[in-house]
């Protein structure tokens, strides 16, 4: 296993995820974790994050000498290169033009890791500082003309620092010089499959629930269905799913969800309609975050009241991912919107939380509900946020403006699913916002709202661009959105990527 420190870096989490694409178990653990508890997790090789600070500022994150006398070999990312010079006796500082996006490294040794890279290669950096003198012992290993040290090592004593950033798709051999470090270096074996995450996490459940009840909020997503799956997995007979209707879902959703979850399912499901709770609670608010938090917070009521009438159940499972979790703020990292299941979850809660997919991105969580059985369009289905079209109708959330969104948003993924493009499609979906613009339609003038279509690809959510979807299909859905949804007469296209939008509008 790998262990990477992180220093509240961008990417840190990325690089957990890459070292597990390489079948080698990881995981992310604060940068201050004491160094018995990392003895303990017996890494066979430590990565130290970047981060956005610098190593001298008052306050900067730093480890202890205590950290590097592990004895194991370790490889320092961005700020984790800054700082293993730092601790090893090597200076950093502000390198005069800075680096941010592309830079053409030149590789000046292959003996570790750029094994088997070629002399020039194009990498990923963002960077003010740099290190500027070398620790004993260390070679560098890769420059480029504005930075001299921009990869070193001391193979020896195992000690690897890059200034760029190998965990990023844009870094053209990042993947072999992270297994040059992996197989090389530590000796790890590419042997952790998602077998593993499933053995693993059923273990876990086992652990935290024993004996106990257990209900799990089922969205009719693939989070919230392996989540259950792997729960039943381990508690059995114990778990009970409850999918809460709250009146957000798209159209038809709650009986295709019900009826798939029978077909495919023979754990118990209670189905719980709470429309008219949320609407009530949702009347004349319009900030989004004031949204999320009101229906983070229903979610919870009403799973605590359907866990009070079954013989009392003291934990909820919830598909929740390490993107919502990430995007809700951690300590190392800024809130970007409070997801309904982290963020916005109450203060006071009855019931314990399981949350076996917390450390997993969704193409991770995929692969395991493949390796479940699961049908292929559940695992395929795109992904669609808890608090449901609420953060799609912009400002007030009315049955009647819900119903319009309902009904453009229909049109889209019959359109989309028409042209084979849905599975290539992150996510692909229609926003009402809160304006009206004119038009014309049959010689008369319209005031009504606008339509946006919003489709991204991504990989993990994290960042995404706006997906080009084929001049032909917009049209159709334009057509067919004006003409068949009562009270629209605009369809808008949204061209932004992420960052510096998010996936979804509010
Ligand atoms: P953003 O809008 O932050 O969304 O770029 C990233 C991904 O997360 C989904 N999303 C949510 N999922 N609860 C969820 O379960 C939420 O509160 C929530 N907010 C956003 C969004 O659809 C996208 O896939």
């Amino acid at each position: 296993m790998i262990l990477v420190l992180d220093f509240g870096g961008q990417y840190a989490q990325l690089i957990a995820r890459r070292v597990r694409e390489c079948r080698v178990y990881s995981e992310m653990i604060p940068y201050d974790t004491p160094v018995d508890e990392i003895r303990a997790k017996d890494p066979e090789g430590i990565i130290l994050s970047g981060g956005p600070n610098s190593v001298y500022e008052e306050g900067a994150p730093r480890v202890g000498p205590d950290l590097f006398d592990l004895g194991v070999p370790m490889l320092g990312i961005c700020y984790g290169m800054q700082l293993m010079a730092l601790v090893e006796g090597g200076e950093v500082g502000a390198v005069q033009i800075r680096e941010y996006g592309r830079s053409d490294l030149v590789v000046k040794s292959h003996e570790g890791l750029f094994a088997g890279t070629p002399d020039e290669q194009k990498a990923w950096t963002s960077h003010g500082d740099a290190v500027l003198s070398l620790p004993e012992g260390f070679e560098i290993t890769a420059e480029t003309p504005s930075v001299p040290i921009i990869a070193f090592e001391d193979g020896a004593q195992g000690r690897f620092g890059v200034q760029f950033h190998p965990e990023v798709r844009h870094t053209e051999y990042g993947m072999e010089i992270l297994k040059n470090f992996l197989f090389e270096a530590c000796g790890c074996r590419p042997e952790w499959t998602p077998v593993n995450i499933i053995t693993d996490a059923v273990e876990r459940i086992r652990g935290q629930v024993g004996e106990a009840r257990a209900i799990c909020g089922l969205s009719g997503g693939v989070d919230s269905a392996t989540a259950a799956m792997l729960v039943h997995r381990a508690i059995g007979d114990n778990l009970t799913c409850v999918f809460v209707d709250h009146g957000l879902l798209r159209h038809n959703e709650a009986e295709q969800v019900v009826e798939a979850f029978a077909q495919n399912s023979d754990v118990p499901l209670v189905h719980v309609d709470a429309a008219g709770r949320f609407l009530d609670k949702l009347a004349d608010v319009t900030d989004p975050e004031a949204k999320r938090k009101i229906i983070g917070e229903e979610f919870i009521r009403t799973f605590e009241e359907e866990a009070g009438k079954l013989e009392d159940a003291t934990f909820l499972v919830q598909g929740t991912l390490y993107s919502d979790v990430i995007e809700s703020g951690t300590r190392d990292a800024a809130r970007i919107k409070s997801h309904h299941n982290v963020g916005g979850l109450p203060e006071v809660m009855d019931l314990d939380l399981v949350e076996p997919l917390r450390n997993l991105f969704k193409d991770e969580v995929r692969v395991v509900a493949a390796e479940l059985g699961m049908p292929e369009r559940l695992v395929w289905r795109q992904p669609f946020p808890g608090p449901g079209l609420a953060i799609r109708v912009i400002g007030d959330v009315t049955a009647e403006r819900l119903e319009i969104l309902r009904k453009a948003d229909a049109v889209l993924q019959d359109e989309i699913r028409n042209a084979g493009l849905y599975r290539e499609l992150w996510q692909s979906f229609a926003v009402l916002p809160a304006i009206h613009s004119v038009g014309v339609m049959g010689d008369a003038r319209t005031y009504a709202y606008p339509i946006v279509i919003r489709a991204v690809t991504s990989d993990d959510a994290m960042t995404a661009d706006w997906a080009r979807l084929p001049y032909d299909l917009l049209e159709r859905t334009s057509n067919r959105i004006i003409n068949e949804v009562p009270g629209v007469n605009r369809v808008a296209l949204d061209i932004t990527s992420k960052p510096p939008g998010t996936i979804e509008w509010e």
